[in-house]
């Protein structure tokens, strides 16, 4: 297995929101990124969402622009997946669907250096199932970042059913290279975070739209009733509504009734009403 002390490329796979931020704060702690994604606008605007983020660290004075500068620098970014075959570590940040997972985890296996780790930023899915794709199961661990990326301070660690202890270690290590704290989880569905949170943000929806309190009220009551930083409908909307029901359907597949996401979840998503994203979610957001 190459060790913590042997990484210094990291390649990530998926330039969306979680990927362009791990591209980011991997870049931010001195690895040379190579962020990948299957189409040139995409990887361009993961590339502007690092650029902006950098920029706002620089104005609270978290980075100095020398060092943001430096970081922006350390990323290429790229739509061909076999730039990625000469990383020393990848995280896996595409769609949360199983195919596409499993695919990606194919071929990373196949043109990567075989004591590469492979590690998949999936929120609810079995990293078992990412790592049957694989020959090298036991090198494939769950590094499941928060979102926005450069400012929460935790990862959770998934540990797969035949997840090397060592493979293990590694990933505690490397999130704790980017000043992450982490938690370890078994790979069961939604492991600690989105196991609890996925839940409460679908008990607001649903409270909301049974009437109990006003849209305002329901984050406002559990903001300050519990010290939470938002309350369900504004995370809802700041993590974006389709990868809510996303989340929320794997947990009632895998975990029966009481995991139903909340009917007008369903209903904005059809919609197109995804949240901060889109402009419109539960609340509306001006450009
Ligand atoms: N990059 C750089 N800086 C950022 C940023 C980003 N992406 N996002 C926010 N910031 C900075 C802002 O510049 C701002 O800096 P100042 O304090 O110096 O002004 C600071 O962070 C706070 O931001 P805002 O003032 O815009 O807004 P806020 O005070 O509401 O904070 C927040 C935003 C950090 C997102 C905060 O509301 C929060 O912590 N919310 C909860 C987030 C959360 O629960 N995330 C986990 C979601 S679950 C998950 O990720 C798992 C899953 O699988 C679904």
């Amino acid at each position: 297995m190459r060790e913590r002390s042997d990484i210094e490329t990291v390649g990530v796979v998926g330039a969306g929101n979680m990927g362009n931020g791990i591209a980011q704060v991997a870049a931010t702690y001195g690895y040379e990124v190579v962020m990948r994604d299957i189409e040139q606008q995409y990887v361009e605007n993961g590339l502007e969402e690092i650029e902006f983020s950098l920029d706002r660290l620089v104005a609270r004075e978290t980075l100095t622009r020398e060092e943001a500068d430096a970081a922006r620098e350390r990323i290429t970014g790229t739509t061909e997946l076999s730039d990625i075959a000469k990383v020393d570590l990848v995280v896996e940040a595409v769609i949360e669907e199983m195919d596409v997972k499993k695919e990606v985890f194919t071929e990373l296996d196949r043109i990567t250096d075989d004591d590469v780790v492979l590690a998949t930023n999936t929120s609810t899915l079995s990293i078992t199932s990412i790592a049957a794709a694989t020959d090298r199961p036991e090198l494939v661990v769950g590094l499941h970042f928060m979102n926005p990326v450069p400012i929460m301070d935790g990862v959770e660690v998934v540990v797969g059913e035949k997840t090397a202890d060592g493979v293990v270690d590694l990933a505690h290590g490397f999130a704790a290279d980017l000043e992450k704290e982490t938690w370890e989880s078994e790979d069961k569905p939604g492991f600690v975070v989105n196991r609890v949170l996925i839940p409460w943000i679908n008990e607001g929806i649903r409270a909301y739209d049974e009437g109990v309190a006003s849209k305002e009220d329901m984050d406002r009551g559990l903001k300050l009733g519990t010290n939470v930083p938002m309350g369900p409908l504004e995370l809802a909307d700041h993590v974006g509504l389709d990868i809510v029901l996303r989340a929320s359907e794997t947990l009632h597949e895998e975990l029966g009734d009481r995991y139903k996401p909340a009917y007008l979840l369903k209903r904005k998503v059809e919609a197109g009403d995804l949240g901060k994203k889109t402009g419109s979610g539960f609340y509306e957001y001006g450009e």
